[in-house]
């Protein structure tokens, strides 16, 4: 049952060189499978379409997650004496970087990126993650004890063709471990900007647990983690292997449920919110319009293409983004078209408000603009609701 629109929608990633440029849309239209408990987008596109080999995000681009990853691989050289790691969509590797090169191999489908992790000598493969890939991979590789994706599998149409070709190359008592945005968060948020063409399913315990299932697999201990505007990393088994399901797997059904993650009736409140929120967020920018304000974008993030474009407040209202990924700057967002330069530090001289894109960097943002925070510099946000921040 489809329960909100987003409205016409570019390519989240796609940037054009022109303002003037064409580029395909779509109806982003959001549905909650009743039976399954599958939250989707409605229109789902296949990766060949959305991964090229020109694709502009690289997953080292903050501070957080080189951190959050690092973390990750501190604790499984603890745990783990022997490894062998798979990872999915390894991006430019920064995660498998932590690793010594004999034990890693990643798949990577954007050429570019993927060249990428080759320029630091990491095993990659540039393929689509399907299940000929993983007979090809078990056959020269054999089977893997940990496989890794962050970030990943949402945005595969195919997720039964994901874990059955996850199957064929994890050991027996090996662990599959996956982390992305978490519905509970995106619901407590009202984040709907996690909803865009790549982000296909966002998944909760409830509706991941039951796919998995099927193939299976079983999520045995999960953790809540604050990346990306709140994400679960989820630690799976296969169903025959003997690991205990620790307690935070029961804890988390329970809040889901507590939640209402496995009703429509949920998915109806929310979009009661979204379009609140829309209004507001129009309702802010139209004032500082009015009062001949500079506003600026910070972070011009897929999501940030999600709610410009939902609310339709594009270049007349936002002179221009900043960005750090070189592939972004100097191209103009999807949709909305505003130009995005190359990121300098914030200064009041020239600025007044800036519209945080990367909502979901926030505490590291605020730390490196804490001068312009000072100066009495503002920051707009719609996350939880939209509203002006000063120090
Ligand atoms: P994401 O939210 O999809 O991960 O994208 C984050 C975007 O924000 C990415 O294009 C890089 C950009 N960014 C900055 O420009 N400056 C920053 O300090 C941070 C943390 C991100």
């Amino acid at each position: 049952m489809i329960f909100l629109n987003l409205g016409n929608q570019p390519f989240a990633n796609e940037y054009s060189v022109k303002r003037k440029q064409k580029e395909k849309k779509y109806q982003l239209l959001i549905d909650f499978n009743n039976k399954n408990k599958i939250v989707s987008i409605k229109k789902k596109f296949l990766s060949k379409e959305i991964f090229k080999n020109d694709y502009p995000y690289r997953s080292s681009i903050s501070k957080t997650m080189i951190k959050s990853f690092y973390d990750l691989s501190v604790m499984i050289k603890k745990k783990i004496k022997k490894k062998k790691i798979l990872e999915i969509g390894c991006n430019d590797g920064v995660f498998l970087r932590n690793f010594k090169k004999n034990e890693v191999l990643g798949i990577e489908p954007c050429g570019n990126i993927a060249n990428l992790c080759k320029k630091k000598n990491i095993s990659v493969i540039s393929k689509y993650w399907t299940t000929k890939l993983s007979k090809q991979i078990n056959k020269k590789y054999g089977k893997f004890n940990i496989i890794f994706s962050a970030n990943t599998i949402t945005h595969i149409k195919d997720y039964d063709e994901v874990f059955s070709a996850i199957n064929n190359v994890l050991d027996e008592n090996g662990i599959l471990i996956i982390q992305d945005p978490s519905l509970l968060e995106l619901l407590k948020k009202n984040a709907y900007d996690q909803f865009y063409n790549e982000h296909i399913y966002v998944f909760s315990y409830l509706s991941l647990s039951s796919i998995l299932k099927k193939h299976n697999l079983e999520i045995y201990h999960l953790e809540n983690i604050d990346v990306h505007g709140g994400s679960i990393r989820y630690y799976i088994k296969k169903s025959t292997a003997k690991f205990k399901v620790n307690r935070s797997v029961i804890k988390q059904k329970k809040i889901e449920i507590k939640n209402g993650i496995h009703k429509l009736a949920t998915y109806k409140k929310f979009k009661i919110k979204v379009e609140k929120s829309k209004k507001k967020l129009i309702k802010i920018f139209k004032n500082l319009k009015v009062k001949n304000k500079t506003v600026i974008g910070y972070g011009a993030t897929a999501k940030a293409v999600t709610v410009l474009n939902y609310c339709k407040i594009d270049h007349n209202y936002i002179n221009y983004f900043l960005d750090t990924t070189p592939e972004k700057q100097n191209k103009y967002m999807p949709g909305v078209k505003i130009y995005v330069k190359k990121y300098v530090k914030l200064k009041t001289n020239n600025i007044d408000y800036v519209f945080l894109g990367a909502w979901n960097f926030k505490k590291e943002i605020f730390s490196k603009e804490k001068n312009f925070l000072d100066q009495k510099g503002k920051f707009i946000t719609h996350v939880p609701f939209p509203k002006i921040i000063s120090s």
